[in-house]
């Protein structure tokens, strides 16, 4: 082989390396502020009923309008781990919404987004039907002004910060 031949291949070779790794990380970056991105996160590559239950809010618990009588939220490590308001970005809540008989009825999300939505804590908002179905996402002013009566507590209403 020649010596541009072999440099040729050597070049190839770490451009081809450089996608592999490129592609790896990104699998496990946080999703980007889209409903579609955001449920696959949470269903597939980090499955949100892994998460953990805030101290002060485990498991079913008794709830108000509009959510439904009954709800499980769940929050990732981020989340978890933050001991005072602002939380971390890239925190997630998941909460479950059940209806009377303990019927899943929809599923709602906040997903604290760098640069999203900077004037209302930065987060994104979603709610799913139980089969991933996004009817309402984004920056809804129903989630951001109700939530938003405890924008000091970063907008989280289950979970007090000490
Ligand atoms: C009228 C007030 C109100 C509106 C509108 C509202 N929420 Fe909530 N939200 C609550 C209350 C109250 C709770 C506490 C749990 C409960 O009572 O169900 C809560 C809890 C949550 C939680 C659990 C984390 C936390 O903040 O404690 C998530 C996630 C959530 N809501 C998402 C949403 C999304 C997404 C929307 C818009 C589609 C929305 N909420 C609209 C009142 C509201």
């Amino acid at each position: 082989m020649n010596g541009k031949l072999t440099r040729t291949l050597a070049i190839m070779a770490i451009m081809i390396l450089g996608c592999a790794i490129w592609a790896y990380a990104g699998s496990h970056e946080m999703p980007k502020a889209d409903p579609d991105a955001l449920w696959e996160y949470i269903t597939e590559e980090s499955p949100y009923d892994s998460w953990k239950f805030w101290p002060d809010h485990q498991g079913m618990q008794p709830g108000r309008a509009p959510h439904g009588p009954l709800h499980k939220v769940y929050v990732n490590d981020r989340a978890f781990n933050s001991s005072r308001p602002p939380v971390q970005y890239g925190s997630i809540a998941v909460k479950e919404n059940y209806g009377k008989d303990k019927e899943l009825k929809a599923i709602t999300v906040m997903y604290k987004k760098r640069g999203f939505n900077p004037g209302d804590g930065d987060w994104f908002w979603a709610k799913y039907s139980p089969d991933g179905k996004a009817d309402k996402y984004g920056k809804p002013a129903g989630c951001v002004g109700c939530h938003g009566t405890r924008a000091n507590n970063d907008f989280i209403l289950v979970h007090e910060f000490k």
